[in-house]
């Protein structure tokens, strides 16, 4: 057997102002093995990976690919050794089709010089898109894609390539169990063919499932690196957060007051079919349902994001018009949501600046916004939920994905909204944080804020929901009282059973 690792990180170091990102870092991958990296938010997981990829130098420390020095100096120098990232905030080209961009760059050439081969290029593109087991015509537009589907392409990107290592920053976090299922029969398969993968997950199961080897990571520094055989959940948790950790769900029941939010008959053509539903003060109810389902839809034709073409909202009991998201805010509705670019974080803008976004006329007097409060509540948020910024001025780009999560939370609680939408909440989030999530529901609950949480995580809608709606192609179709709900029940439901 060739004993040579396909790769040798050793000795990285990266710092960035304020943070030391990665310290003094070894991390070896073998040759056709799936090697979990995992560690929390800001523990150094993507930088790894970027310096890997040739997306960020490293301040000192030697790469060896198949036993030689590289100097990965760049993103297609990585590529010419064989390296594929897959981000997690996708590399895609939103006005492209998915063929162009899983050949952008280097498209097939035909006889004449300069003129690309398309007949070529899109059936070879659709050859790799089939090969995963995805229905996706690669003639589709980018930007008509949905997140699962992009992600399908930019793994297809990554094959087509032949590369030898191909790493993916949180590929579940947006995939269904069942495209789940079929991302892990391409990783089996890539691993038969001799392609190492490097697979980075909150979600310990699935490292349990796919993975030969993990290694832990916490502040910067490589904590070790085990077996998946040799080692188990616990012991993985106490090595990502450093103490013993109990991950139970701590859901508390608050006093359940009157109805808060209503909605009548509202429907979005195509998408949303008369959806009837009412939350209490200090009630949790969660929405579950496949991806797809039209969970997301429902909030944000609620929020005022999408336009609605019927339907009525009731708050407290009064009739109101939501137009636009800016209506909802100036009613008391927030909306967390899954998708920080769109609706969540103005990325450019430091931390302190997109907490109060949503409330700054609580900051403004005359027309001068108050920095000092300002950054006082930045600061309270940032030790409440454990946001791991060297400061309130660090720009919210610069923070690691769960990071920039924590802050869309922060941002929305500070609005003090009646009526809190939350949109996959934890997705992203660490298991250690997760759990201060739940209990900033709670304390919302008992504040008396209504909370409507989607998830698709069971655990935690059976955890935290007193009510669950289950929704199916764009109808409620089931409502299960927090006594009677189990996973089976709703994934019969989910799954279109009556
Ligand atoms: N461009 C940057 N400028 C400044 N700091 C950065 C930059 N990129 C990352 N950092 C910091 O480096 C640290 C490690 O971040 P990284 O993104 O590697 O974490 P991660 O382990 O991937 O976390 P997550 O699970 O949240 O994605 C964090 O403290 C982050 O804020
Ligand atoms: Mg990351």
């Amino acid at each position: 057997m060739d004993e040579t690792p396909v790769l040798e990180m050793k000795g990285i170091t990266k710092t960035y102002p304020g943070v030391r990102a990665l310290d003094n870092v070894d991390f070896v991958v073998h040759r056709g093995e799936v090697h979990a990296l995992v560690g929390e938010n800001g523990a150094g997981k993507s930088t790894l990976m970027k310096i890997l990829a040739g997306a960020q130098p490293m301040d000192s420390g030697e790469i060896r690919i198949n036993g030689e020095l590289v100097h990965i100096t760049s993103p297609q120098k990585a590529m010419d050794l064989g390296v594929s990232i897959i981000y997690q905030e996708f590399n895609l080209v939103p006005y492209l089709n998915a063929a162009e961009n899983i050949f952008l760059g280097r498209e097939p050439r035909g006889i004449l010089p300069g003129i690309i081969d398309f007949r070529t290029m899109y059936a070879e593109a659709q050859k790799c898109i089939d090969a995963l087991g995805v229905k996706l015509n690669v003639h589709t537009p980018i930007n008509r894609l949905s997140v699962a589907q992009q992600q399908m392409v930019e793994v297809a990107k990554a094959t087509s390539r032949n590369s030898s290592i191909i790493a993916m920053d949180e590929p579940s976090a947006t995939l269904t169990e069942h495209e789940l299922q079929n991302l892990f029969g391409l990783i089996r398969s890539l691993k038969a063919k001799g392609v190492s993968i490097i697979y980075i997950s909150h979600r310990l199961e699935e490292i349990f499932e796919i993975a030969d080897r993990v290694t832990v990571l916490r502040d910067g520094k490589l904590v070790g690196t085990k077996p998946i055989a040799e080692t188990d959940r616990d012991e993985i948790i106490r090595m990502m957060v450093g103490r013993e950790l109990k991950e139970k769900i701590p859901k508390q029941t608050a006093k359940r007051g009157s109805p808060a939010l209503t909605v009548k008959g509202l429907s979005r053509k195509g998408v949303l079919h008369d959806i009837n539903l009412n939350v209490h003060q200090g009630e949790v109810l969660g929405i579950a349902g496949l991806v797809g389902a039209g969970r997301t839809e429902l909030a944000r034709a609620i929020f005022g994001a999408d336009p609605i073409d019927a339907g009525e909202i009731w708050l407290n009991g009064t009739r109101v018009q939501i137009r636009s998201p800016k209506d909802a805010i100036r009613y008391g509705i927030g909306l967390v949501t899954e998708d920080r670019k769109s609706l969540g974080l103005i990325l450019t803008m430091v931390v302190r600046e997109n907490v109060s976004l949503a409330n700054l006329g609580s900051l403004t007097r005359l027309g001068f916004v108050n920095r000092r409060e300002e950054k006082k509540i930045a600061t309270k948020f940032i030790e409440d939920l454990m946001i791991k910024t060297p400061s309130t001025e660090q720009q919210v780009h610069n923070l690691s994905g769960g990071t920039q999560q924590k802050v869309v939370l922060a941002k929305w609680l500070f609005t003090k909204s009646r009526v809190m939408i939350f949109d996959e909440p934890t997705r992203g989030i660490d298991v250690g944080s997760k759990v201060e999530i739940y209990q900033l529901m709670n304390r919302l609950a008992a504040n008396g804020v209504a909370i409507i949480m989607i998830s698709s995580e069971l655990p935690e809608i059976l955890g935290m929901s007193d009510r669950i709606l289950v929704m199916h192609e764009g109808r409620i179709v089931g409502e299960l009282s927090r006594d009677e709900a189990t996973q089976e029940k709703i994934m019969h439901l989910a799954t279109g059973g009556q």
